[in-house]
């Protein structure tokens, strides 16, 4: 689908999200060709920075993050070449005349609004928008996470953004739904006639969804302190892909459609009735270990303080309760500071009912589906066979496995790469909506409130192991485990 000309506006231009994902997407993006001549970004951030300092800043993080293989000389300077910088004040008059200036000539592009700062600030930028004459009908804004702490803010951020934008103008971020692996299961589910027949309660015994990670927070300890892992990661990430699997298939694929069925599987989520045991909801915090080889810090030494009730790590139970999903457990897991970074969506499907063989044929375990996000993008699915060779009937599950590299040999690109461009091209499937955002955190506030009175600590854990014990008793309590690590 060709993309229009447009003015890429990124606010928090000088900032890590801008450095790390946004420039180099647009980078590449540009390398593949799909960028129109026309399309200009322009960076946008409080620091008084000349234009040829910002590009020295976008031409380092470009040559950061994206590998020398895959750049030359003349794609860079073509790339610089669409760039310029405007200091901005988010919350004062500074810049914004000269940022209407610098947009005036692009009157008849697509202009979009990309806030990459801290939430505080996306009221007054789009206030700003609305007065300088920034928001008409060729406008977009684009919001990261998090939206919100709770219901209640997350509400009040909506709320501000609403005053000037509408609805099918807001493009809420969730990375995650740009990744490639995820968007392939929408494929996988409804381009194959396979397994939507058994995609529910009868066939299906539990799902795990997992989003492990082996880095520590890393330089952002102070805004992580005042997340945690359910606000950082569950609240978007692991609830969205929940919403995929579990969600009833939209009669198209336009952006209504998925988000009307996604909504009704967050609706339909049981409340966790007591977020204080461990039976429901593990929360856990990583102390110092080792991780690739090396020593690695503990969270409270990260984060230079002697305590702190955030946790690094959740794992716990939902359950979506619909006719189709009645008694499947979700279990979802994320953490900082695990064993490997794995991302992944096991679909555990049930036993057979009666086994044919001979006991000494060994156990005949469930199939499994296994979506794999990263590292090593693919699809899995783990059956029984026959051992082969001559030592009679012995059963042995090995995967069908298709990592998408190896298929393809094609780079996978990143999910900002993608998502930018569908929000040039005014394609909202893949962001969330509103009423989405605020079911997600209607669901969270009650554990968020539960261990608001907690006397206990997150559970320790040994940087890269699989987390708490406890996560592990979590699933085994129902006579399951986890597919992968920490079983
Ligand atoms: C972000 C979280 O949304 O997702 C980070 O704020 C986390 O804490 C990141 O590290 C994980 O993303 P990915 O794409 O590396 O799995």
């Amino acid at each position: 689908i060709p993309v229009s000309p447009f003015a890429l506006v990124v606010f928090g231009a000088t900032g890590d999200l801008a450095k790390r994902k946004l420039l180099p997407a647009m980078f590449q993006r540009d390398l593949a060709g799909q960028l129109p001549e026309e399309a200009t970004v322009i960076g946008a951030a409080r620091a008084h920075l000349r234009e040829d300092e910002f590009l020295a800043l976008a031409r380092e993080a470009i040559e950061e993050h994206v590998p020398a293989s895959e750049r030359d000389a003349q794609a860079m300077e073509r790339f610089l070449a669409r760039l310029r910088y405007v200091a901005v004040n988010a919350t004062g008059e500074e810049g914004w005349q000269e940022l209407a200036q610098a947009l005036a000539p692009t009157k008849e592009r697509i202009w979009v609004f990309y806030l990459a700062t801290a939430p505080s600030l996306f009221g007054p930028i789009c206030e700003h928008l609305g007065r300088f004459g920034l928001a008409g009908g060729n406008a977009r804004v684009v919001v990261e996470k998090p939206v919100g702490r709770d219901l209640a803010s997350a509400k009040a951020v909506n709320e501000v953004i609403g005053r000037v934008f509408p609805e099918e103008r807001i493009y809420r971020i969730d990375h995650y739904l740009g990744k490639e692996t995820v968007q392939n299961l929408m494929a996988l589910r409804f381009a194959n006639g396979l397994f939507e027949p058994l995609w529910n309660a009868a066939h299906i015994d539990h799902v795990q969804i997992t989003a492990a990670e082996s880095l520590g927070v890393e330089g952002r300890a102070g805004y992580y302190d005042t997340a945690g892992a359910l606000r950082d990661m569950v609240q978007n990430h692991l609830l969205q892909l929940l919403c995929l699997v579990a969600m009833e298939p939209p009669a198209q694929l336009d952006a209504d459609a998925v988000r009307d069925e996604k909504l009704k599987v967050l609706r339909a989520l049981k409340p966790i009735a007591d977020a204080l045991s461990s039976q429901n909801v593990v929360r856990g915090q990583y102390r110092a270990g080792a991780s690739a080889g090396g020593a690695v810090p503990g969270y409270l030494e990260e984060l230079g303080a002697a305590e702190s009730m955030t946790e690094t790590f959740v794992a716990l139970k939902a359950e979506v309760e619909t006719w189709r999903w009645a008694g499947v457990p979700f279990y979802l897991r994320t953490g900082k500071r695990l064993a490997e970074r794995v991302s992944e969506i096991v679909i555990a499907f049930r036993p057979v009912p009666h086994s044919v063989f001979e006991p000494s044929a060994g156990p005949i375990k469930p199939n499994q589906l296994v979506i794999r996000l990263q590292p090593d993008e693919g699809v899995q699915l783990r059956l029984m066979i026959k051992d082969p060779g001559p030592g009679g009937m012995r059963l042995r599950q090995v995967p069908l496995d298709m990592s998408f590299s190896t298929a393809f040999g094609v780079r996978n690109p990143d999910a900002y790469e993608r998502l930018v461009l569908d929000v040039v091209r005014g394609n909202q499937t893949l962001f969330m909506r509103r009423d989405e955002v605020e079911a997600a955190w209607r669901w969270i506030d009650p554990i968020l409130e539960a261990w608001s009175h907690a006397e206990e600590p997150p559970k320790p854990y040994t940087a890269g192991t699989w987390g708490p014990s406890a996560a592990i008793a979590l699933i085994e309590r129902d006579g399951r485990t986890w597919a992968d690590g920490g079983s």
